[in-house]
């Protein structure tokens, strides 16, 4: 018998909220770091466009492009065996047209073997996700904060204050399923309204400070590890603090070489 695990697919994560089975998603953006957390049991590897932020320093992920999410896309994917993996779609690369929409979208399956994408918006981009949906492309929706939004929403802020925003949120989320989304992400919202929405709809709802309700949880890996100390929403956990641990090691790294004690005879080859 073969020791490849079964990979999971868009069907595993609806029935895992048939069955009240949380969903554990992380994003990755390379080969490396996603075999670790694949090993370490996600279902789903999300290729953020975070990347555009915690990778190239940009202040917004406004500036990510198609290229470079079909990049880290497929580089991911190589260290992937098990979960699912999902490519951001990136800014203006399905707003504009539904058949850029498509055409985006379609690069990004085939360029990469990924098994779907993410996009941000509600009822006014279900006719996109109903068009991709249609030729063979799942797609998970992103509703609350969403980054790509960043400056009509007046910056990094909670969403769904107030029963008019509420309703909003659920008949967005109501449609993207009706489109045929297989999973939202619910980003940065009152845990009450994340779950209304999670009890309002039969596919399952992942949350990224949204509350304990969802689902299943995601958040940036980069973030739990801790190698991004600077973010510090109150949503965020930290399962490890590696930016102190980089920087002990490279300073040890430092003083040997300085001092002369690196490197020694057990790192060194005889002739
Ligand atoms: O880009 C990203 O990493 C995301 C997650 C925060 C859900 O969209």
């Amino acid at each position: 018998m073969s020791n490849e695990p079964k990979p999971v697919t868009v069907l595993d994560l609806v029935r895992m909220k048939r069955e009240g089975r949380r969903i554990v998603m992380l994003t990755a953006y390379d080969a490396l770091f996603a075999s670790l957390v694949d090993e370490a049991g996600v279902d789903v590897v999300l290729v953020g466009d975070s990347l555009n932020t915690v990778l190239c320093g940009e202040e917004t992920t406004l500036s990510a492009t198609l290229d470079q999410m079909i990049y880290h896309g497929s580089i991911v994917r190589a260290g992937v065996r098990r979960a699912l993996v999902a490519v951001d779609m990136p800014f203006l690369s399905y707003q504009v047209s539904i058949e850029d929409a498509k055409r985006n979208a379609g690069r990004v399956l085939k360029e990469t073997g990924v098994q779907a994408v993410k996009l941000e918006g509600g009822a006014n981009m279900a006719p996109t996700v109903r068009a991709l949906v249609e030729i063979g492309i799942p797609v998970i929706g992103h509703l609350g904060f969403t980054p790509q939004s960043m400056h009509a929403l007046g910056g990094y802020r909670v969403q769904g204050r107030g029963e008019d925003a509420v309703k909003r949120l659920v008949a967005d989320a109501k449609a993207l399923e009706d489109a045929g989304a297989f999973s939202i992400v619910l980003e940065l919202m009152p845990s009450e309204v994340a779950r209304r929405i999670t009890e309002a709809v039969s596919i399952p709802t992942i949350g990224i400070g949204s509350g304990p309700q969802c689902d299943g949880q995601v958040l940036v890996l980069h973030d739990m590890l801790g190698l991004n100390p600077g973010f510090e929403p109150k949503f965020l956990k930290r399962y490890a603090e590696l930016a102190d641990s980089v920087k002990q090691a490279v300073s040890a790294f430092g003083a040997d070489v300085r001092e002369g004690r690196y490197p020694d005879e057990s790192h060194s080859y005889d002739e």
